[in-house]
């Protein structure tokens, strides 16, 4: 078997009134044609057990899509049995054969599904017709591609042999069942955190957000078309809390496949401590959670590249991409030349419905990450340190709506320069064109994160300074590019201290992670 080469998947451009536009807008009224329901999958079986929730569109939250149930135990306790009953058969299919169904998905999610992956991501996670697209559509498509790819490397490795002897490295998943908890913000990372492990040849219990619910239900039934065995991946609506509090105390977990924030990826990684002792192997805790991540500019560079940088990375999908800008460092004759068009440019920047095309960015996920943002922004209104130079109110009445919001600040210690707050405020700090070796030691010390980064310069000895001045400060350092919009063959994602475990999305470690190897020794 030989996986073909991947390639990126091309997205499509949705200029008004093309007829890609209109094969999306015909299933976004399909999809709002009916409220959905959003089952558990057990082992193959739909059911809308437990409690029911609706699920709304952020940017018209009068809107319901569809109907969540709440996992109980019972539920819970139904997943994991479904998922160990199908581990026997599924570690022993060949890599090639479980590649081969994962091949299929990304043909699938390239074309049949590919217009009902999109609508279902512009409606539930409120993303415009491009940003639905590079997830939805292309990233999904690239991760099983690569990984893919990824896998046949892994498992063509073997020992080296002697005359006389054969060796056998033989790379099975992990013995029990991982539980992977995925997050509202990429439809892409829902996708590939439990098929990444069962690629590997784990079986898996699935708790995605339910922010996601609508566009992660499309990729279930997908998986099931391309040929997923019943109990491979069995997916679970619910409480996080309730559904890791019974599935991490559960003898037979053997790993956790996590993306969301810091705090509750701490929290996972105390229960796991808890149960230690009950637990059949130890198991393996891979989880990507926050970021602080800085724009910081030279006074050598290219200004206009720095502008629209800040303006896509900041502001793109409101600011809720983990890789989104949300601090940037600037040296005085920068901030001189793109102060007034940055500025301008923020204000002109269209917040609205997803579906109308002159939208920049829709609404913030729900009214918690809204009123935190608004509580942030009133915070910061109220320091002398901060100057309000665009945007600062909120829209709740008819969607979770934030406007793009940039303060100055003169005290880079400030709040806004360390916490995260998941949404489109930008901080800007100006120094003086001398002070880029302190500037850099700001930027390392002032945040514990350290997920992605971006340097504009075009003197070389000051990209290598903060090459090495900030060699641990993030997973992906970009020079001269915006921090968003990893790429899977060409940047690996994953970031450090207090960003995660760093194990690197789109890279061979990622699928390691989910793998526990016996090397076979044989004399003839
Ligand atoms: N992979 C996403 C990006 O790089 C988070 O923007």
């Amino acid at each position: 078997f030989k996986v073909p080469t991947p390639y990126n998947e091309p997205s499509r451009e949705f200029r008004p009134g093309s007829p890609e536009a209109a094969s999306v807008k015909k299933a976004i009224a399909e999809v709002t044609s009916s409220v959905r329901d959003l089952p558990h999958v057990i082992n193959g079986e739909r059911s809308m057990t437990g409690e029911l929730r609706n699920v709304v569109a952020p940017h018209r939250h009068s809107q319901v899509l569809g109907r969540i149930p709440t996992a109980d135990e019972t539920v819970i306790q139904a997943a994991i049995d479904a998922a160990l009953a199908a581990q026997h058969d599924w570690s022993r299919t060949p890599w090639w054969e479980r590649a081969a169904i994962f091949l299929r998905a990304g043909d699938l999610a390239a074309g049949k599904y590919r217009d009902e992956l999109v609508a279902t991501t512009m409606l539930g996670q409120s993303k415009t017709f491009h940003q639905a697209e590079i997830d939805a559509a292309s990233e999904v498509a690239d991760f099983f591609r690569y990984n893919a790819h990824l896998a046949q490397q892994i498992f063509s490795d073997q020992p080296a042999a002697l005359q006389g002897e054969g060796n056998t490295l033989d790379q099975r998943g992990l013995e029990g069942f991982v539980l992977a908890i995925t997050p509202f913000n990429f439809t892409a990372i829902a996708s590939n955190l439990p098929t990444t492990a069962a690629l590997m040849g784990n079986v898996v219990v699935w708790k995605p957000s339910e922010k996601s619910a609508l566009s992660n239900d499309v990729l279930m039934r997908m998986f099931e078309e391309a040929g997923l065995p019943p109990g491979v991946i069995n997916l679970i609506h619910g409480s996080g809390r309730a559904i890791s509090d019974y599935a991490m105390a559960h003898p037979d977990f053997a790993g956790l496949n996590f993306t969301g924030s810091t705090d509750v990826f701490r929290s996972l990684w105390k229960k796991t401590g808890e149960h230690i002792d009950q637990y059949r192997s130890f198991p393996r805790l891979v989880g990507e959670t926050g970021g602080k991540n800085a724009v910081v500019a030279h006074p050598s560079a290219d200004t206009g590249a720095v502008r629209a940088s800040l303006i896509r990375s900041a502001f793109e999908y409101s600011g809720q991409k983990c890789s989104a800008a949300s601090r940037t460092y600037l040296p005085r004759s920068v901030w001189n030349v793109i102060k007034d068009e940055l500025i301008e440019t923020t204000k002109s920047l269209r917040v609205g419905d997803v579906v109308e095309h002159e939208t920049f960015t829709g609404a913030v996920i729900d009214e918690t990450s809204l009123r935190k943002l608004e509580a942030a922004i009133e915070k910061a209104k109220g320091l002398e340190s901060h100057t309000l130079l665009a945007g600062g109110n909120v829209h709740p009445e008819e969607g979770w709506f934030v406007e793009p919001t940039i303060f100055e600040t003169t005290d880079p210690h400030a709040f806004t320069m360390s916490e995260e707050f998941f949404g489109p405020l930008l901080t800007v700090y100006v120094y003086e064109d001398n002070e880029w070796e302190s500037v850099l030691d700001l930027v390392d010390q002032t945040s514990n994160y350290a997920l992605t980064l971006s340097i504009f310069a075009n003197d070389r000895r000051a990209i290598s300074l903060a090459l090495d001045k900030l060699r641990n400060a993030s997973g992906m350092t970009y020079v001269n590019d915006k921090p968003t919009g990893a790429l899977m063959g060409q940047v690996s994602f994953g970031g450090g201290r207090a960003s995660g475990t760093n194990d690197k999305t789109g890279s061979r470690l990622a699928l390691q992670r989910w793998l526990s190897g016996r090397f076979i020794h044989e004399n003839f």
